[in-house]
Order: structure tokens, then C-alpha cells, then sequence
């Protein structure tokens, strides 16, 4: 043992993933692994007023939660946080984060907390996976995934057991593709260079793929070589569409599109209805829990034929689709063109003809006649991981509907809006963890909130 490593018991996990132990003196340390209950040989890496953060060396005692991980790029790989942990403890931990929030951020001490649905596919459940180009040092690249806690750093991905074999085998020729054409790889940092994402969608219930290659502007050099390849070595491919991101923020979508082979979209199914999917717009990563997560929802809210619901962050419309035939009329509403314009689509292919969608910031949207004139029965909030902009959730409390469905991926900002809609007369009875994303450290959740002041 060196004279700086110390001896840790691990007491918890953190919601980042990080293990928490105490220092000698007490002070709280985050551990980049551990799991509860080991005995860890550690370094202090930085040291903080409150907290220090450490490095583990070694496992010294084992804790029987361990599980042995199947993937070789675990523990580099910012992907999975946990797959060595047994699942039941996965899901056990998910669930004190929910609670943590509901207590501590939201203050809430009388809703009952579910327990969290469990994926009952533990690998590949990923219909969508984003992979990075990176330069490096020594004038190569690497495509793959960022290490974990690393926006700077991506390694070259051999296999990854989150999405299927096939997206494994597209990773490794388009990489082999790019080097052998010399098509320079996009610097972060400098902003020069050309390639920057491969992005593969591979739907679950109709085998479709769409492969997106994102770019900086300009058009791809061989691009007839690219899709030639594409098509004899992965007939499965149904897609292969060209975005080009211009722009300094390093985001997988693109301000221009084209469609190089297929149809520029594929299409997945939930329950029975089907839905198109293009390269900018949003859809739930994991198809089969989707249909758990929704139908949690649904549940809860319990619409009848006479409702008017609102659908806000509605994404390609896949939730107001599914609960259009069910209700007297639904409006989504979504930031995203691409997306609007799918969900209109989405609207036409499921003859669901009693939706409609408008574009723009649901904070905007909300002060518009349409959402203020006649009231609404039911407001569905699906929103991104910041959760409901202040001036979106005072204008809903102003247009005071009797249910709202909130459907969460952060338990912090849930229960950060939450504590605002139960302060202002709404009651939440439950809330239903749901796991889409095995090995992880996200969790989602629905609830709804009922107006007290409306007598049911
Ligand atoms: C978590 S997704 C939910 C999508 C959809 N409800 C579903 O289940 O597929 C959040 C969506 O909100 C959209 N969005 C983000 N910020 C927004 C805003 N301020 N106003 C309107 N839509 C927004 C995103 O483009 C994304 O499609």
C-alpha cells in the first residue's frame, strides 16, 4: 500500500453513478466504482470543502450485489454506470433516487411511491445510438463513445450490448471507410475538419435501419463509394441520409438533409399503430418499455371519450396518437420542425384525424388563444430533462386543467415542478419509477397531479 492510498468503505451510490464512503474524519468522498457494502483501496484525487473525490485502486472486500459485466469497455465507457451491479439492486437504487428527490427537492411526504417497472430486456433494448468522431493526438481519430466523465475523450467501440450486432458491424466499416478515403474527422475544439457523428436507428418491431452521417457543411467526399458500401455489406440498412451541422455546438442533428438511399425515415410500432421516424426528431430510445412507460400513464390519467387533452413536448406525436381514439380531441405541441411535421405524418398514417399539432416553445405556445379559449380536460407534460420553464408552469396553473400527466427522465426537476403544483392546490397520490435504460443511472417516472379544487 503507497502512504496516500486509503482504505473506504463504501456506504451508497450517488444519482451520478459515483460511490459515496466517508474520509477518516468523516468527510464525504466520491469514488469513481464501488459498490455498497466493499471495502476499496482509494486516492483522494481533489479535495473540496465538503466533499472529496477519489479514484479507486483496488476492491479489497467484494460485495455480493457483484455481478460480473459483459461488456469489455465497461468501467471506461461513459455508457453504462452499473452493469456490474445485479439488476434488483439497479432497480432498487433508481428507486431512492426517486424518493431522495420526492423528499429532499420536493418536500412531498404523503405520495405513495411506486415500485419501478423493470425493463424485462436488460441488453440491446436501444433503438438509437449516437457514436462520436474524435480526433487524436498522434493525427488519427477514433469513433465510438466518450469515456465515462469524458466530453473531451471517445475510445474506438469494438461492441457495445445496449443496441444490436448489426449497428457493431456498421461502426467498424464506417470507421475503416473514413481512414482508408482520408475524410478528415471534425475538431472540437478548432472547429475544422468534416466528419462529426454516426448516428444508427434501428427500429425493434420492423427491423428497419437508418444510418445519418453528420457532418460540417459540404458534401461528403465519395459519398457514391459510401453508399455502395452501405448497401452491399448491410442490406438490412433501409436509409442512409447525409446531415450537415455547421454549427460550433456538438449536436448529432443537422440544419441540412439529404437523403442518399430509402425513404430519409423508418418506421417502429407501438402497440398497433405505427410511426415514422426521421433523423431530427425525437423518439423513445427503448420501443418495448415505451409502450410500459405510456401505458403507466394512460392508466393513471384515466381519459374518457369527452376530454380535451393538451399533449406538451410532444416529440413525433406518439403519445396524443395513441390517445387521440380515446378522447374528444387532442393538441400536441413541440419546438422541433422535423418532429411537428413527423407527428402530423404519424397523425395521417394512423387515420387519427381529431390531433393537431403546432410548432413553437410551449412557454409561447401557452399564452396563445388556443390554449387559453376553451378549457382542457387532461395537460400531458413530457418534457426534457430541465423540466417545465418557469413561465411554462405559471401559465399552466393559470389555465388550471383538473389532471395533469407529468411523464419525467430527471426525478430532480419532477420534483422541483411538482413541489410548485402541489403548493398551488394540486394533489399527487403516486408516482411510477419506470426503467428504460438498464445499467444506467436514469430513471423515468409518471404521476398525476389532480386539482383539489375541482370536485371529482
Ligand atoms: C422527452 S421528449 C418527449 C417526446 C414525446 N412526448 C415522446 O414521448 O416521444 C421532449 C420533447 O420536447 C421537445 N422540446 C424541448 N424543449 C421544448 C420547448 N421549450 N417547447 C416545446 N418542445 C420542446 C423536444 O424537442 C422533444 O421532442
Amino acid at each position: 500500500m503507497t502512504p496516500d492510498m486509503i482504505e473506504i468503505e463504501i456506504k451508497d451510490l450517488a444519482f451520478n453513478g459515483k460511490a459515496i464512503g466517508n474520509l477518516e474524519s468523516g468527510k464525504v468522498i466520491f469514488l469513481d466504482r464501488g459498490l455498497p457494502g466493499e471495502k476499496v483501496l482509494a486516492e483522494v484525487v481533489q479535495s473540496r470543502p465538503r466533499y472529496d473525490v477519489g479514484r479507486v485502486h483496488d476492491i479489497i472486500v467484494k460485495s455480493d450485489l457483484r455481478v460480473p459485466p459483459v461488456c469489455s469497455h465497461f468501467g471506461s465507457c461513459g455508457g453504462c454506470t452499473w452493469q456490474d451491479l445485479a439488476y434488483s439492486q439497479q432497480i432498487e437504487f433508481k428507486r431512492k433516487q426517486v424518493a431522495g428527490c420526492i423528499e429532499h427537492i420536493g418536500g412531498l411526504d404523503d405520495v405513495k411511491l411506486l415500485d419501478v417497472i423493470g425493463s424485462a430486456e436488460r441488453f440491446h433494448y436501444r433503438n438509437k445510438m449516437e457514436f462520436s468522431f474524435h480526433t487524436a493526438e498522434d493525427g488519427g481519430f477514433t469513433l465510438g463513445l466518450h469515456r465515462r466523465g469524458r466530453f473531451d475523450e471517445v475510445f474506438d467501440l469494438e461492441k457495445c450490448f445496449l443496441h444490436g450486432e448489426t449497428a457493431d458491424r456498421i461502426v467498424h466499416w464506417v470507421r475503416d471507410f473514413v481512414k482508408q478515403e482520408g475524410i478528415p474527422v471534425y475538431d472540437v475544439k478548432e472547429h475544422t475538419g468534416f466528419i462529426r457523428f454516426l448516428v444508427i436507428r434501428a427500429t425493434r418491431r420492423t427491423g428497419e435501419i437508418m444510418v445519418n452521417i453528420v457532418t460540417n457543411y459540404g458534401e461528403i467526399p465519395s459519398w457514391q463509394k459510401l453508399m455502395q458500401g452501405i448497401r452491399d455489406n448491410f442490406p438490412e440498412v433501409t436509409t442512409l441520409v447525409h446531415n450537415q451541422n455547421g454549427q460550433k455546438s456538438n449536436i448529432a442533428t443537422g440544419e441540412i438533409e439529404r437523403v442518399i438511399f430509402g425513404l430519409g425515415y423508418i418506421e417502429e410500432k407501438l402497440f398497433n399503430s405505427t410511426f415514422r421516424i426521421r433523423a431530427n426528431s425525437f423518439f423513445q430510445t427503448n420501443t418495448t418499455q415505451t409502450e410500459t412507460l405510456y401505458r403507466a400513464g394512460f392508466d393513471m390519467l384515466n381519459p374518457t371519450r369527452q376530454d380535451r387533452v393538451l399533449d406538451l413536448y410532444c416529440g413525433t406525436g406518439s403519445i396524443g396518437i395513441l390517445l387521440a381514439p380515446h378522447v374528444r380531441e387532442v393538441i400536441g405541441v413541440e419546438l422541433v420542425e422535423d418532429a411537428v411535421n413527423a407527428a402530423r405524418e404519424n397523425a395521417i398514417l394512423n387515420e387519427v384525424k381529431n390531433i393537431n399539432f403546432y410548432q413553437g416553445f410551449v412557454k409561447d405556445f401557452l399564452k396563445t388563444e388556443i390554449a387559453t379559449k376553451e378549457p382542457f380536460d387532461a395537460i400531458i407534460i413530457d418534457p426534457p430533462r430541465a423540466g417545465l420553464h418557469p413561465k411554462a408552469l405559471k401559465q399552466i396553473l393559470s389555465i388550471r386543467p383538473p389532471k395533469i400527466l407529468y411523464i419525467s427522465c430527471n426525478p430532480a426537476t419532477f420534483a422541483r415542478d411538482a413541489k410548485k403544483l402541489v403548493e398551488s392546490g394540486y394533489k399527487l397520490p403516486a408516482i411510477k419509477p419506470i426503467d428504460m435504460f438498464p445499467h444506467t443511472m436514469h430513471v423515468e417516472l409518471v404521476g398525476v397531479f389532480y386539482d383539489e379544487k375541482v370536485p371529482s
